[in-house]
């Protein structure tokens, strides 16, 4: 388990019990969200899905598919109230460490171009923009393309 580097802070697997308190965040973060069913087929899939706790309150989550010695990065959300306090930060560093201890070598994800704050955030964790996949995001007003970025681990 990661360093925690907060008071009050605990990771912990997410659970198919965990998934109302996820869906009471997901939709109010992400201009197309994930399904109740997008979660439940991440647990049955064994994906790591993790929780980020806060004195006992879920306040983040995420989910990572390791594919041989590639992770991928499917979710990763810090509910709005708590967003911008160091948070995301933690949990993706411990998403790293998860990935370093399954025996990833790159850690990939996607990022829309106009989450800027994401962005800032992967990119001072050492990501580096790889490709763009065009079209990736549908959007307000038709797609958006996705920034694929990687991490050597
Ligand atoms: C992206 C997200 C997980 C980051 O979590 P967070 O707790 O808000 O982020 P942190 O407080 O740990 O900030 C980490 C870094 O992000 C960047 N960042 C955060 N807010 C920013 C902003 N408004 N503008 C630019 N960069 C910003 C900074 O690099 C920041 O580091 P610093 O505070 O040391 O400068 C969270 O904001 C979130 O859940 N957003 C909605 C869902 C989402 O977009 N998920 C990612 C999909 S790819």
């Amino acid at each position: 388990m990661s360093a925690q580097l907060k008071p009050g802070v605990v990771y912990r697997p997410m659970q198919e019990e965990d998934l109302d308190a996820v869906m009471a965040i997901e939709p109010t973060i992400y201009s197309h969200p994930w399904s109740r069913g997008n979660f439940a087929d991440s647990l049955k899939s064994g994906y790591s899905c993790w929780v980020v706790e806060l004195d006992g309150e879920l306040i983040g989550y995420g989910a990572l598919m390791m594919v041989l010695d590639e992770a991928h990065l499917l979710n990763i959300s810090i509910a709005s109230a708590w967003q911008g306090r160091g948070f995301g930060r933690e949990l993706l560093a411990h998403f790293i460490d998860v990935a370093r201890r399954h025996g990833g070598q790159m850690m990939f994800l996607e990022v829309r171009p106009s989450n800027t704050s994401a962005i800032g955030l992967y990119e001072s964790m050492g990501f580096n923009e790889f490709s763009v996949r065009k079209g990736y995001y549908p959007a307000e007003n038709g797609r958006e393309d996705a920034i694929l970025m990687g991490l050597a681990l």
